[in-house]
């Protein structure tokens, strides 16, 4: 990379705006809830906030279904709240990353409403339709990410019109260079607000060509991406990041290669399937293996060394809770959470702290479909259940990947609903906000939070944390070992992933002086030294 950008040296915190603070009692979170809280986020050290969705929205998807791109969804506040936002978030030297969802529209966007008056609408050609096939079926047999076929038959006008995700977010057509420049128009009026940039909801999926059943990595994606570039954020520096199911290194540069001028990043999510058995779904369970993750993550840290840039990220609103993934939320709840964090926050790239992650907040547990809220649970529940599957296992599987796990409320404090609402929140608090919650991290200088704040310390007074090469050391398969280095210095990061001790036998390296940890360790020798469970430290390399 031959310019520095500020988004390659911030950490960016996620706020799911329904779940962070609620300012008015209504049980949902809003504008003004974030706003109060931006005093915390600047202690904690961020840069920059992506914020999901918070435009007219009918919530069929809690906001990832647009009724107006321009408009505020009534229980998140006005227009003005967010202008607010943005400028005290500035005042405090955070800027405001958008979420751009772009490849689909909600049902009730006043284009769909017009498209679906007709084949004659100027509209129509906005969204993908079709005519039933032979049989009077669907036109294909594509699916929806929440679950069953991805066409919905329009009586009216006897087609059928896509929808990857539910029904009532039907998928606009980038084929239409109307549809296009419509997009750009609406990131124009926001980047002229003076928003940081964009997160790029499943942008992967804007070259799709339905006929031929190709949905990701469409023939035209990156030129629509290029020609986004050139009519929006061009110039602007802003930080731009698609979301990109699927991409292999090879992919990613294709993205974020600064000479093909698309998007500074991509999230990838290579690590993220690593408890999903192969070729199934995210609901298909299997035991996670630290030796898989760290060859991956070795991988991207090394193929996006020279041409691309890398996101890195444990959670957001669709993943579980990382220390009740890949941590141990019950003995080890705090040790692992550090570990986790001084993992990825050691790597090269741009790290995202989801919102709660900091103070180790953990999943929650339903017994049955009733406490569910979320649409893809739901959906694939019923479809499963109608296949005959164990409810059972079902419900065990919503537990553990379930995407409300990430979205019961902030826990403020240990007031009631943990200080998130003195309404009746939208979805029930984790129980355990009397133990885990903001208030009680922040009086604790061996708190979680207190790692995450000097996680982004340390990476805003180190280069060799932003820019340094990465290399991965050949240690026991459940120890995660390697090395930074930059200008001839390097710096050596242990992380114990498991509940047992290990020895780790480094002796050909000197250890210095120590940068971060999550136990009280001196750290003299790596002749045989035994690791605690979870134990993770960064030191110097001395010589
Ligand atoms: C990805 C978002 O992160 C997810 O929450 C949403 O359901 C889908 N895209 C559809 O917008």
């Amino acid at each position: 990379m031959e310019n520095k950008h500020w988004w390659q040296q911030v950490v960016v915190y996620q706020v799911y705006p329904r779940s962070f603070k609620d300012s008015n009692g209504d049980g949902i979170g809003d504008l003004k809830g974030i706003t109060s809280k931006l005093d915390y986020l600047k202690k904690l050290g961020i840069g920059a906030i992506w914020l999901s969705p918070v435009y007219k929205s009918p919530n069929d998807d809690n906001g990832y279904d647009i009724a107006d791109y321009r408009g505020i969804m009534d229980e998140f506040g006005t227009m003005e709240d967010m202008d607010n936002l943005i400028a005290e978030a500035k005042k405090r030297n955070i800027r405001i990353v958008m979420d751009l969802v772009v490849n689909h529209t909600s049902d009730e966007n006043k284009w769909f409403v017009e498209a679906k008056k007709g084949k004659d609408n100027p509209y129509r050609d906005y969204y993908v339709w079709a005519d039933p096939a032979a049989d009077g079926g669907a036109p294909n047999d594509l699916q929806s990410t929440f679950s069953g076929t991805a066409w919905q038959y329009d009586p009216a006008s006897n087609q059928y019109y896509l929808h990857l995700f539910s029904k009532k977010m039907p998928d606009l057509n980038w084929q239409n260079p109307k549809v296009r420049h419509e997009v750009y128009d609406m990131m124009n009026y926001w980047i002229d607000k003076g928003i940081g940039g964009f997160r790029m909801d499943v942008i992967d999926l804007i070259g799709k060509v339905p006929n031929k059943k190709i949905t990701g990595n469409g023939p035209r994606l990156h030129e629509y991406l290029q020609e986004m570039n050139k009519n929006t954020f061009h110039g602007k520096d802003l930080l731009t990041v698609g979301e990109t199911w699927g991409a292999t290194p090879e992919i990613a540069k294709l993205y974020s290669d600064p000479r093909r001028n698309e998007l500074g990043m991509v999230f990838q999510f290579e690590h993220v399937g690593l408890d999903e058995q192969p070729g199934k779904s995210k609901w298909d369970l299997k035991p996670f293996d630290v030796e898989d993750l760290k060859r991956i993550f070795a991988k991207w840290q090394n193929e996006l060394d020279n041409d691309g840039w890398n996101s890195l990220f444990w959670n957001n609103h669709d993943l579980p809770r990382i220390v009740s993934r890949w941590g141990n939320d019950k003995e080890y709840r705090v040790q692992s959470a550090k570990m986790l964090a001084i993992l990825l926050h050691m790597l090269k790239g741009t790290p995202y702290i989801f919102q709660g992650e900091e103070i180790g907040m953990t999943n929650r547990t339903v017994k049955d479909i009733s406490e569910v809220s979320d649409i893809e649970s739901r959906n694939m529940y019923k479809e499963r259940l109608a296949e005959g599957y164990d409810p059972k296992d079902l419900i065990h599987s919503i537990n553990v990947k379930g995407r409300d796990n990430a979205r019961t409320p902030m826990q403020w404090d240990e007031s009631v609903n943990g200080g998130f609402s003195s309404g009746t929140p939208w979805i029930p608090v984790n129980p355990n906000y009397k133990q885990i919650n903001v208030q009680d991290a922040l009086v604790d200088n061996n708190s979680i939070f207190y790692t995450y704040q000097k996680l982004i310390q340390l990476r805003k007074d180190n280069p060799i944390i932003v820019w340094g090469d990465f290399e991965l050391l050949k240690t026991d398969k459940e120890v995660f070992a390697y090395e930074r280095h930059y200008q001839g210095e390097s710096w050596l990061i242990v992380n114990n992933f498991s509940n047992n001790e290990h020895v780790l036998h480094l002796p050909d390296i000197k250890p210095g002086e120590m940068i971060i940890q999550n136990y009280d360790a001196e750290i003299k020798s790596l002749d045989n030294l035994t690791l605690k469970p979870w134990q993770s430290f960064v030191v110097k390399v001395v010589g």
